[in-house]
């Protein structure tokens, strides 16, 4: 029988692998995405948001800085803190690209893009009031409350906090927003569920489940917008994910593969790299050799794919073909060293077309091979014992 996949499940696989981001980019995991979404949905929740505007509003907050993760930005202002990373619109708008193909309950436009907006206009983008979407207006006053709270550290003094964003009430913040915080801000259990040990608790407790299983085309442009986060945090990746998932298309169609057959290998391919979101940027984009240490944490990645992908509550299938993507025939892959027997015919093709999607790319320490040359790899890589003969023989007649 078919799994069903819930929203809920792919947000907790998501966020769980964004904290190996954070660490990455910002050197520790601040919690700063779990606070946010925690503060937002205690306000919306006072403002009477339903249950699917809550789990909206709560999957913008946790992944609003989602676009800091984008490699050029995290480049051009290196060494980076949250402060400084927070400072650059284009986070803004690298993060609302990756949403606008996020399906979305309720379907809100420009959250992301717009989260910091100031109430009198005087933001980044110039938009006021009204012209700042509801749920931007309230990331942008959990963002500033977070970030006051987090630098304050464990002596914070949370009146002063709370007196420091009324004296922005109608510039900064849309009044009614802080009129619900000070309501909010009077309990003390408010603050205790901010705290580092509670907060996952506290989150979980106030996030809505999205109970409706999610269909399989919509799980498609969810998987497409987690290839295009996994593709962003490389300069050289950027279209690997997506174009995997092209080839894998074409492939599964040549083959005969039934729609749900089909659909499944796509989905393996969208996110067989799900796992490299743990790999620090300066390893992926490194143009020298890599040292016996980095080249491990390298082979990580797929053994993170899987974790994730069972977490999302994906099918077994999907999770197998997508976590094998680096196995060989010969036994000589990883992370599990598997051979021939246990692996088939989809795990088997899934790795021949990784291999001629990575040859046919440009890598930091070479320029993409010509397809000629690509395929003279793949052949000698069937010499050796690691790929499948018949499928690659497959792939060249679809492909040249
Ligand atoms: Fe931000
Ligand atoms: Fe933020
Ligand atoms: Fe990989």
């Amino acid at each position: 029988m078919r799994n069903k996949i819930y929203h809920n499940n792919i947000l907790l696989s998501i966020t769980s692998l964004l904290d190996y981001m954070e660490v990455d980019i910002l050197k520790e995991v601040s919690n700063h995405g779990r606070r946010t979404a925690y503060v937002s949905l205690r306000i919306a929740d006072n403002l009477g948001f339903t249950e699917n505007e809550l789990y909206d509003l709560g999957t913008f907050a946790i992944l609003h800085d989602i676009g800091a993760t984008e490699s050029s930005l995290v480049q051009q202002s290196l060494p980076i803190d949250r402060d400084l990373m927070e400072k650059y619109q284009d986070h803004c708008r690298f993060g609302q690209r990756i949403f606008d193909s996020f399906v979305s309950l309720t379907k809100q436009e420009n959250v992301i893009l717009y989260h910091h907006e100031n109430f009198d206009g005087s933001g980044f983008f110039g938009k006021s009031g009204d012209e700042i979407p509801l749920m931007a207006q309230i990331i942008a006053l959990a963002d500033y409350l977070e970030r006051t709270f987090f630098a304050t550290g464990t002596t914070y003094d949370a009146q002063s906090v709370v007196d420091d964003i009324s004296s922005q009430n109608g510039i900064r913040f849309n009044p009614v927003l802080v009129d619900r915080l000070r309501t909010l801000s009077r309990s003390t259990s408010f603050w205790l569920d901010l705290e580092a040990i509670n907060i996952d608790y506290a989150l979980h407790e106030i996030f809505p489940i999205i109970a409706t299983p999610i269909r399989d085309d919509e799980f498609v442009d969810i998987a497409r917008t987690i290839a295009a986060i996994v593709d962003a945090k490389s300069l050289f990746t950027r279209l690997h994910a997506a174009g995997l998932g092209q080839k894998a298309l074409v492939f599964a169609q040549a083959c005969g593969f039934d729609s749900l057959r089909k659909n499944r290998f796509h989905i393996a391919a969208l996110l067989h790299d799900i796992g490299k979101l743990i790999v620090p940027t300066r390893i992926l984009d490194k143009s020298s050799g890599l040292d016996r240490n980095e080249i491990e944490i390298i082979k990580q990645h797929p053994y993170y794919t899987e974790k994730s992908l069972k977490l999302m509550g994906l099918d077994e299938e999907i999770v197998r073909w997508a976590s094998n993507h680096h196995e060989k025939l010969n036994g000589t892959g990883y992370p599990k060293g598997l051979s021939a027997i246990d692996l088939d015919f989809e795990s088997r093709a899934l790795s021949i077309l990784d291999v001629y999607q990575a040859l046919t790319e440009d890598r930091p320490y070479r320029p993409a091979f010509k397809q000629q040359d690509a395929w003279i790899i793949l052949n000698r890589m069937v010499d050796a014992g690691e790929l499948d003969a018949e499928i690659v023989t497959i792939l060249k007649k679809l492909l040249i």
